[in-house]
């Protein structure tokens, strides 16, 4: 008890290295997940895709240190900077596993929650997922999501559907159409639940804006650059590339200056599942 009493600040390069990096792509799924998530004490959670320890740091903090938390990820980088948080905010009850949630490594049954923030659009084999979380979690264990849906960033990716038709590409507009599908609805996630030895027990859904000066600032923006461009570039011939960027860009420059900025909207739920 009262041991923070005990607590110093050490302003050192190695504590501010770990200090308020968190992208702002992830944090409204975040709050959004924290905001309706059932809080217990011990329980053993394990968060999907922890990547560089959001949420799983802040969930730790949230729920005390009667709670285990596990992180699994197999990204090597992204684990070291957990596992540097885990250091520098001194949690005793947290561990990162590097691994693949296709093969989470505890026995059957031993799990109480398990949390994915925008973990599941990025999941090779999603059933094989919802299956290994479906044998690692007790009955009536909890798996909790959240996710991005299709629709997201409709603004945009009308702009580049038109775009398309404007040079003719129809293959690649077919392509751009199952790359948007990818994402799925609150049904078709229900269903990878459903399928998977789980019922729905709640789920909700929110939306957010992204605001940017124009189609410019958009595809040249860091973050865009490292988490879109080669997913849209892996839809089209690459010797088309530079004619159907250059009109993209155009049009979503003329679509900005009549409306008043690029907003593109963001649509999220939360779905929790709980193992029948
Ligand atoms: C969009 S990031 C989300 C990271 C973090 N949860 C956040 O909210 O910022 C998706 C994460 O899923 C991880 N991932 C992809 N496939 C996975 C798998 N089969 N098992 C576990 N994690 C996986 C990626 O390495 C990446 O860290």
């Amino acid at each position: 008890m009262t041991e923070y009493l005990s607590y110093d600040f050490k302003d050192d390069a190695e504590f501010i290295n770990t200090f308020d990096e968190l992208p702002l792509w992830s944090a409204p799924f975040g709050l959004l997940l924290l905001k309706h998530i059932q809080l217990l004490p011990n329980l053993n959670v394990i968060d999907i895709g922890s990547g560089a320890g959001f949420p799983l740091m802040e969930l730790a903090g949230r729920l005390g240190k009667s709670c285990k938390l596990y992180g699994i990820d197999p990204w090597i980088n992204a684990n070291k900077r957990a596992m540097q948080k885990i250091k520098s905010y001194d949690l005793s009850n947290v561990e990162i596993m590097e691994c693949s949630a296709e093969q989470i490594p505890f026995g059957d049954n031993t799990i109480d929650l398990i949390v994915s923030n925008l973990g599941i659009n990025n999941f090779d084999k999603p059933n094989l997922v919802f299956k290994e979380c479906c044998r690692v979690l007790n009955p009536k264990g909890k798996l909790v999501l959240t996710t991005n849906l299709n629709g997201h960033w409709k603004e945009f990716y009308n702009v580049f559907e038109e775009s398309l038709k404007q040079l003719g590409k129809d293959e690649s507009i077919n392509k751009l159409k199952e790359h948007q599908e990818h994402r799925g609805s609150v049904e078709s996630i229900s269903k990878l639940y459903t399928d998977n030895g789980f019922k729905v027990n709640r789920h909700f859904e929110e939306h957010f804006e992204m605001k940017f000066l124009n189609g410019s600032a958009f595809l040249n923006h860091h973050f865009i650059k490292l988490g879109w461009l080669n997913s849209w570039r892996e839809l089209l011939p690459s010797n088309e590339l530079v004619e159907i960027f250059s009109l993209l860009e155009q049009n979503l420059n003329d679509y900005s200056q009549n409306n008043g900025g690029l907003t593109l909207t963001v649509p999220m739920a939360f779905i929790e599942g709980e193992k029948i």
